[in-house]
């Protein structure tokens, strides 16, 4: 059962903001952060609601700039629920003596479960357990019970439950010179002697939020009667109970939650949708029902069991928990898309990275048709990134670095370094790879599901739109007889311009490179899947022509690739005249050098003159390609590549990094996993814990690195288990580590559920469901054909 369960037995107000983000409910369509129930934002506590996408652009002055910003927001708190003895001191964790302590996350049913036993500055000793839940079926409910029970006293209670939108956000110090009030209150209204409701807006995005609570006070399950006192005042409502309490008595107080905006589907307004949805809900035992429920079908169909020692385990599931909880079933026909920090806290703003990348993996597998929904925002946001293409003087699509509401760039001008104070220039949005990941995800996607509708209507579109984008980006160098990609930024964001030149941007990044090759290579051989049809339609909407094409199929053949020696890859051109950095120095000198570029620009110096990587860039070609897809690119473009350079390359690059993102450590382990594998695992575990130990000192409070997250699920899903689809088959070629004994999963693949045992003697192969035509399954060098209800053992 502890595999099911994140366990804090202890209050330890320092690492309350961290436990807060991990231990968030969300449901795909809104999020609250982990936060104690009767704490406002301040010290350790910060309670963040967050809808999924809903952000808020403001302008604020910055050394003297003006500096515009869409942030994800933080809305009304509705987790706000207090209470008092006796006209005593609202409960407050810091002011009375704790003597039992024990915060629960249960992932299996999706419950937050807090109990806390304390003793009042009046020697009153009182139990309370809370329980929360954020609907995973009726995404616009949610719903806390509170159980009190005097231990050694009887006396009047009162609780006060409120509806705050006074709040800001707050919750990333580094933002603290901009703006966050992103709210306008409009009104608030006692909708009747339970219910109480506050309505908000955004003051430049105008989303309205309707937020409604009904709180019911029971004992003995049976409603007793309170004094019921209403406060308002602007952007703020709070319902005040009281009721006489007895000794070892408990009494329950129940707040359901309504929530609705004004982009939700099928709604004719959100306060009155918040009003009728308290209204209908059932009481908290009805809707812990449901929602158990739910989440019993979310790990039917997700889960991955291990046998393997609980830690694992457990921390795997929480990955996938807070996958699901960023996106779910609820998230499908949302216009939304997969946040890099979920939507657990304000780092980078809420904003869509290339992090998705390791995030689909899972869900093509497992949930694709939210896969596809996923992949609707960016086909909506099509056209801005066209726009931005032709503004910077290129075809196609360019799709933002940072994504937020209607697709434009969202990243920051301006960051600050909280290490020197000051506000370092961002040229991080030079990182144009990020077209090729949402190319790479079509893809996928439809390898998984051979969508051919999706390919044809939008999929096709964007390839062609990206590859035209890479195609004019590409430009011909006569006296190297090869295309070049010129001024860009590759994954490894420390790197952003050559210490010699004062414009930023970098030369032929080899993945960035490598990647707009393979983008050009797909849409080629999409263009050849098409009907004719559907081929004339695209071809004439979009102007292309066979010029165009030949130009593509040139460049496939054409494109630079730097070398720094012999199958040593260079990260981009002239990396190697770059200086080594002195590691020991920085290591004797700071205890955590993960963000050497924080560090070397405090202290007036610059990552650009080293060989340092913030994460491993060269080596996502190992990490996305496997060694046949990456012999027949660089055969092509007439470039050796030997399999055996691979851990060259991985020792060089490794050697040379920093881990200063959470995803390095994890393409790493990845990369390593069949060359060496106790590095790989070592590697793997370090990922595991990126956010349940914080490793990289603070951020995770910020908000969860979902990318990470997804990443560690989809080592053990692809990467354990060797799973790839090549030419149609699906191919498995496990090797699990030693440390793994066996793994249990359930893919969905082409329109059938297939489940898998692996351990270190067999595979069982299970089609347990799908109505579809039956698929291949490729195993050393042979193919199967299954279809429904088909079973084999495979001996390893
Ligand atoms: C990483 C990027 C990532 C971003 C958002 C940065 O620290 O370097 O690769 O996209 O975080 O997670």
């Amino acid at each position: 059962m502890k595999a099911w369960k994140v366990i804090y037995n202890d209050w330890i107000p320092e690492k309350q903001p961290t436990r807060e983000a991990l231990t968030t409910l969300g449901n795909g369509y809104f999020a609250a952060r982990g936060a104690a129930e009767e704490s406002d934002a301040g010290g350790p506590h910060y309670p963040g609601t967050y809808l999924a996408c809903g952000y808020n652009r403001m302008t604020s002055k910055v050394s003297g700039r003006e500096v515009e910003n869409e942030d994800l927001v933080n809305w009304a708190n509705w987790l706000s629920l207090k209470f008092r003895i006796e006209d005593g001191d609202w409960f407050d964790l810091e002011k009375v003596e704790i003597i039992k302590y024990r915060n629960e996350l249960d992932l299996k049913s999706g419950i937050l479960k807090r109990t806390v036993g304390f003793v009042d500055q009046e020697g009153r000793e009182s139990l309370l357990i809370s329980r929360r839940l954020v609907h995973m079926k009726f995404s616009h409910l949610a719903a806390i019970e509170w159980k009190i029970t005097p231990q050694n006293w009887s006396g009047k209670i009162e609780v006060q439950s409120a509806i705050d939108g006074t709040v800001t956000n707050s919750g990333v110090d580094r933002y603290s010179d901009l703006r966050g009030d992103h709210l306008k209150p409009l009104f608030t209204k006692q909708v009747d002697d339970k219910c109480i409701m506050l309505v908000v807006k955004t003051k430049q995005s105008k989303i309205r939020m309707a937020q409604s609570a009904r709180t019911t006070v029971f004992s003995d399950d049976e409603p007793i009667s309170a004094d019921s006192e209403i406060t308002e005042k602007e952007g703020y409502i709070a319902q005040y109970l009281t009721f006489n309490a007895e000794q070892n008595k408990t009494v329950r107080v129940e707040k359901i939650v309504g929530l609705h905006t004004s982009r939700d589907n099928a709604i004719s307004e959100p306060a009155l949708e918040a009003c009728n949805a308290v209204q209908r809900a059932g009481n908290f035992e009805d809707l812990l029902t449901s929602h158990t429920r739910e989440w019993k079908q979310l790990w039917y169909r997700c889960d991955l069991e291990l046998e393997e020692g609980e830690y694992t385990q457990m921390i795997l599931r929480l990955h996938i928990f807070h996958i699901l909880q960023t996106a779910s079933a609820n998230t499908i026909d949302l216009d939304v898309g997969i946040p890099a920090r979920g939507w657990h806290g304000e780092a980078y703003r809420g904003h869509i990275f290339w992090d998705e990348l390791f995030v689909f993996p899972f869900l093509n597998f497992q949930l694709p048709e939210l896969a596809r929904s996923l992949l609707m925002y960016r086909y909506r946001r099509l056209p801005e990134a066209r726009r931005a293409a032709r503004n910077a003087g290129f075809k196609g699509a360019m799709f933002p670095w940072q994504s937020g509401s209607n697709g434009r760039e969202e990243s920051q001008e301006l960051h600050l370094n909280p290490k020197s104070g000051e506000w370092d220039r961002d040229d991080t949005y030079l990182q144009r790879h990020v077209g090729a990941a949402i190319a790479y995800n079509i893809h996928q996607y439809f390898e998984a599901t051979r969508d051919l509708e999706f390919m044809s209507f939008y999929g096709a579109e964007m390839l062609l739109e990206i590859a035209r984008f890479w195609s004019s980006i590409a430009e011909w160098n006569p006296d190297r007889e090869r295309f070049e990609i010129r001024g860009v930024v590759g994954p490894d964001e420390f790197h952003t311009q050559y210490p010699d030149s004062d414009k930023p941007g970098l030369n032929n990044n080899a993945y960035t490179n490598v990647m707009a090759v393979w983008v050009l290579q797909k849409a080629l051989n999409m263009v050849e899947q098409l009907s004719e049809t559907r081929k004339v339609e695209l071809f004439e909407e979009l102007d292309i022509d066979e010029s165009e094409l030949e130009r593509w199929e040139k460049i496939t053949r054409k494109m630079y690739v730097p070398f720094i020696k012999k199958g040593i890859i260079s990260q981009f051109e002239r990396y190697d005249d770059l200086q080594e950095m002195d590691w020991d120095k920085y290591r004797k000198k700071y205890d955590d050098v993960q963000r050497m570029d924080r560090i070397l620009k405090a202290e007036g110096d610059t990552p650009n003159r080293y060989k340092v990587g913030k994460q491993a860039d060269v080596l996502m070609l190992f990490y996305l390609f496997s060694v046949e897809q990456l012999k027949e690119i660089f055969n092509r473009l007439g470039y050796e590549f030997e399999p055996s350079s691979i851990p060259e390359n991985v020792d060089y690059y490794l050697k040379r990094s920093s881990h200063g993102s959470t995803l390095s450590r994890l393409v790493y382990s990845w990369v390593m996993s069949r060359s060496d594998r106790e590095r790989s695992w070592k590697a793997f575990q370090k990922a595991l814990l990126s956010d349940f130990e914080d490793v990289q000192g603070g951020t995770t409070s910020e908000g969860i690195h979902l990318g990470a997250m997804a990443g560690t699920v989809d080592i053990v899903q692809r990467c354990y288990t060797g799973l790839e689809i090549r030419d149609g088959v699906l191919w498995i070629n496990p090797r699990l580590p030693r440390e793994l004994q066996s793994l249990k999963m359930r893919i969905r693949y082409r329109g059938h559920w297939i489940h898998f045992l692996f351990n270190h003697k067999i595979v069982e192969v299970t089609f347990e469901a799908g109505w579809s035509p039956k698929v291949e399954i490729g195993f050393r060098e042979k193919v199967y054909t299954f279809g429904e209800g088909d079973r084999k053992t495979f001996s390893l």
